[in-house]
């Protein structure tokens, strides 16, 4: 089955072409980064009529690179929850449109579903039930996924994300937007040790995250040292933020397969690209023999090619949207 898939939840627009929810056939994504340079982050009418803009240009791009057309085309999938609600009618509007004039059956998905399917469509060897951290710029969540589309929730942000954390700790210290590649860039030459940053809740017993304590335990600190006229070691304190980031992931991450008695990992979503969590997360799971898995980098952050692998998943169960589907920006998973 050959589905389109569409993503508007953010700042990224996107669209897809994926065989059997396995093969990309093409993807094409038009980032925002001008506008997010510009404004220092996604504002989300500004980005909304962006994808108004694109969409369009973005869908014929990927049914180009795949050498298909319209009529070639047997469902639309589409990211109709969670995320920026203006942002996500627009990709809604497009789906149904092409679903309408093509009689094709449309789909409604969870961005955060999208982000799980990911990384299955990275390894589809992955076995479940297994653990998955999804961890982004708008939410993490540790999720139990008991097997394609089954999931059981363990904990979810409480304030902000872990990407939201490496993007206004980069925006305050003048780095740029988006600030998780250049923290992950800058911390290679710093010691990850030199300053002792807070591991939020990482004692905690509760699978939530709260990444906000950190990020102002950060900024004070560079406040602190402008104040008294010291010299600002930048990569010291991006390597000792992104191990605080990295410790609080992985050990809630282990604790949580711990729990479910499993040996499968999944990390997923736009901070999973970030080499210094890769590595720990690779090395802890080694020694404990617990198997992890990272989707390609292309899949990282927000992509159409997981929407439509989602898609798949979800119409192999018999599910289907109809022209009234709606946007939801704070639907729960599986909702
Ligand atoms: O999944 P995504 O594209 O969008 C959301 O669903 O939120 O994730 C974007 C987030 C941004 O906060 C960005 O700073 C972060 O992913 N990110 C990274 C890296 N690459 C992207 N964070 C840390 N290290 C990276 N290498
Ligand atoms: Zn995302």
């Amino acid at each position: 089955m050959l589905i389109l898939g569409i993503e508007t939840s953010c700042d990224e627009t996107s669209a897809a072409l994926v065989a059997d929810g396995t093969k990309i056939l093409s993807s094409a994504i038009a980032t925002q980064l001008d506008l997010l340079k510009k404004y220092g982050g996604v504002v989300p009418e500004v980005a909304a009529r962006r994808h108004t803009e694109l969409i369009g240009y973005v869908i014929k791009e990927a049914l180009d690179k795949a050498g298909r057309t319209l009529d070639d085309i047997e469902a639309v999938a589409v990211t109709s929850r969670q995320g920026l609600i203006s942002c996500l009618m627009v990709g809604v509007a497009a789906a149904k449109s092409i679903s309408y004039a093509k009689n094709v059956p449309l789909i409604g998905l969870h961005h955060i579903e999208g982000h799980i399917f990911a990384n299955i469509l990275s390894h589809p060897e992955m076995p479940f039930p297994h653990v998955c951290l999804t961890v982004s710029g708008g939410h993490n969540m540790l999720v139990h996924v008991q097997e394609k589309c089954r999931y059981e929730l363990l904990g979810t942000t409480l304030d902000d994300a872990a990407g939201e954390a490496f993007d206004k700790i980069a925006k305050f210290l003048g780095l740029g937007f988006p600030g998780g590649p250049v923290i992950d860039k800058l911390s290679k030459p710093g010691n990850p040790e030199a300053f002792s940053f807070p591991r939020p809740m990482i004692k905690n017993k509760s699978f939530d995250f709260s990444f906000s304590g950190l990020k102002t335990a950060v900024i004070n600190m560079f406040k602190d040292k402008i104040a008294r006229g010291e010299k600002l070691p930048l990569p010291d304190i991006a390597a000792s933020f992104q191990e605080a980031v990295v410790d609080t992931l992985v050990a809630k991450t282990l604790r949580a397969v711990e729990m479910k008695d499993l040996k499968v990992v999944s990390v997923t979503g736009g901070v999973s690209a970030n080499s210094r969590l890769r590595q720990v997360f690779t090395e802890t799971c080694k020694r404990k023999g617990i198997k992890v898995f990272f989707p390609d980098l292309s899949l990282c952050t927000d992509n159409a090619a997981m929407i439509a692998a989602a898609g798949y998943a979800r119409m192999m169960l018999g599910e289907r949207s109809d022209l009234r589907l709606n946007v939801f920006p704070n639907a729960p998973l599986g909702g």
